[in-house]
């Protein structure tokens, strides 16, 4: 077992902290006894996101924009290990305005690799994505075999990981990608045009509303649960096995569910709480541009790198999601 006590006390900065996986990541660093800073410009972060940390004497926050160079030389002072997660996600936002996207996604990250550079920090381990499968059609998706981007988020995202790679070849700059695959979990935002599929159901289900699964419901994905991220993350900045360093790995569990599954469990998880959820109709929609029909992460490289062993299945992380969405929400 890894010892994750060597983070106590290292300044940790997690840009996009106040979001949904950047959240959860505070707390459990802060939990490890890091010093962690967040830097985030509240565009789709909350600051309610922080709210059991904001009087830990071990965080700060730094309110700010990535797109802006000083900034994130501001950030990396003294910083250790950088967690970068701010981003603009989901494809169909990039796909109604790519510039905005990609300013944020491409150029936010590269100010950020250049402050990290700069400030002497000693590894930066970033969010990349399983979009940069695009239009492979192998499953399961393994790290060295991408097809072409189906999005400009997709774009941003392969973008980082050249970017990375890149800065270990010319300035022997120590990075780690995960690209994470569908992830979800406690804090995860329900609301607004762009929702991820597993919140914006819940609350539609709940609000005895009927949710709209587009195209056919056979189209699957091998969602994640948050706690498995998180352990992705921390023994990406604990490795010390050279050979891990430098590298993108995929972040998943290892199976996929299609959502007409996925609507059949949470209907089951719901209605324990409110039998009438389990009535409710789901209605079929048209198939979205720029999603793919199939995603199932192959995690043998994780495994056998990063000694990487998920906790959570799909099904048990949906239980605990359910419930908190149930106890936050309703
Ligand atoms: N959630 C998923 O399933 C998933 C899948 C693949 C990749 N990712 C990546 O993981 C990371 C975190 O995603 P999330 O789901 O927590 O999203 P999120 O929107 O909840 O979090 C992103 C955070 O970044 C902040 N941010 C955005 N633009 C910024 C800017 N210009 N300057 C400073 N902060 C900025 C936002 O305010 C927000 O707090 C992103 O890089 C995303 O692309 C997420």
């Amino acid at each position: 077992m890894r010892n994750f006590g060597i983070l106590k006390d290292k300044n940790i900065l997690v840009t996009g902290g106040a979001g949904f996986i950047g959240s959860n990541l505070v707390e459990k660093l802060l939990e490890l006894e890091a010093n962690v800073l967040c830097l985030d410009n509240f565009s789709t972060g909350r600051i309610d996101n922080l709210v059991n940390v904001n009087d830990n004497p071990k965080f700060s926050l730094l309110e700010g924009d990535i797109r802006d160079l000083e900034t994130c030389q501001k950030a990396c002072k003294n910083i250790d290990f950088v967690l970068h997660e701010a981003a603009l996600g989901s494809v169909p936002r990039s796909i109604n305005d790519p510039v905005t996207s990609n300013d944020v996604n491409v150029g936010g990250f590269l100010n950020m690799l250049v402050a990290a550079r700069d400030n002497g920090v000693k590894r930066f381990v970033y969010a990349a994505s399983s979009s940069t499968y695009g239009d492979s059609e192998e499953l399961p998706k393994i790290e060295d075999r991408i097809g072409k981007p189906l999005s400009p988020y997709a774009i941003t995202k392969y973008v980082n990981e050249l970017y990375a790679d890149v800065f270990k070849r010319t300035y022997n700059f120590d990075t780690i990608g995960l690209r994470y695959f569908n992830v979800f979990g406690r804090k995860q935002n329900p609301n607004g045009a762009y929702a991820a599929v597993i919140p914006k159901f819940v609350i539609q289900l709940m609000n005895h509303e009927s949710p709209v699964i587009n195209g056919d419901g056979e189209y699957s994905r091998d969602f994640t649960y948050i706690d498995n991220v998180i352990l992705m993350n921390i023994l990406a900045l604990t490795s010390d096995n050279e050979n891990s360093l430098n590298h993108v790995y995929n972040t998943a569990f290892g199976e996929r569910t299609t959502l007409n599954h996925l609507m059949e469990y949470l209907k089951e998880y719901l209605s324990e709480f409110d039998p009438k959820i389990a009535d409710i109709e789901v209605i079929y929609g048209e198939n979205r541009k720029g999603d793919v029909p199939h995603s199932l992460a192959s995690i043998d490289k994780a495994k056998k790198l990063l000694n990487y062993n998920p906790t959570y299945s799909m099904r048990a992380g949906l239980k605990e999601a359910v419930s908190w969405y149930w106890e936050n929400l309703k």
